[in-house]
């Protein structure tokens, strides 16, 4: 499974980075407006210059020629943009225009395995279902990646599956349970990824112990 990290924060980043396991970005409207980012094409060809793996930056207009229009724009910043379309009907549509065009469009806002169905046989190379908000409604978002997976599998769909809304490592688990390609992971669980109390406490009795032999 690829990790990618949710974030527009260059730090978060450039440490991600340098552990070795990040193999892309995913932003949002929402996360470039807390990085206070006012120069938005600036910013992401910053970031897709720290990975070599897609960025994903998400388009603001909501009709199709707007999207299409902005995701071309976006798609000419790096080779590695992918352009993010929420996915609305003028979404599909401007799906199908440039995935024709050979940009690799991230369809996100997914709440069901239908709709990625749909973003798919638009020419998505990328879905993005948000398993933790669904959970906030009482559904089982993990549950829909799993039916994702299955309908992909069943029509032979390269389309990947970009699990998002990831909000605590047993999220990163049970993705990768169930063979979704990639998750998205904000920096915090990342961190919460490789604690373990046992890790620590292991590690304290080891020094403990080299301290008292060599003292
Ligand atoms: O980037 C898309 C998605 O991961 C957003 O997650 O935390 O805003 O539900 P969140």
């Amino acid at each position: 499974m690829r990790f990618f990290i949710d974030t527009a924060r260059i730090e978060e980043i450039r440490e991600a980075a340098g552990y070795g396991f990040l193999d892309g970005v995913t932003t949002n409207p929402s996360l470039m407006a807390r990085e206070k980012v006012r120069d938005t094409d600036g910013h992401i060809r910053e970031i897709c210059a720290l990975t070599s793996g897609p960025v994903s930056a998400e388009v603001i207009a909501t009709d199709c020629d707007g999207m299409v229009k902005e995701g071309r724009r976006l798609a000419a910043l790096a080779p590695n943009v992918a352009v993010k379309l929420p996915l609305t009907m003028p979404g599909l549509a401007a799906c199908r225009i440039l995935s024709a065009e050979g940009t690799a469009v991230n369809a996100t806002l997914v709440f069901s395995p239908v709709q990625a169905l749909l973003a798919a046989k638009s020419g998505a190379a990328y879905v993005s279902p948000f398993v933790g908000r669904l959970d906030e409604t009482g559904t089982d978002g993990m549950r829909m990646v799993e039916e994702v997976l299955s309908i992909f599998r069943n029509y032979g769909f390269t389309t990947e599956v970009i699990v998002a809304s990831v909000r605590h490592p047993r999220h990163v688990l049970r993705a990768a349970l169930a063979g979704a390609h990639i998750c998205t992971i904000p920096f915090a669980v990342i961190r919460q990824l490789a604690a373990h109390p046992l890790t620590d406490r292991g590690l304290e009795t080891f020094l403990a112990d080299w301290k008292k032999n060599s003292g």
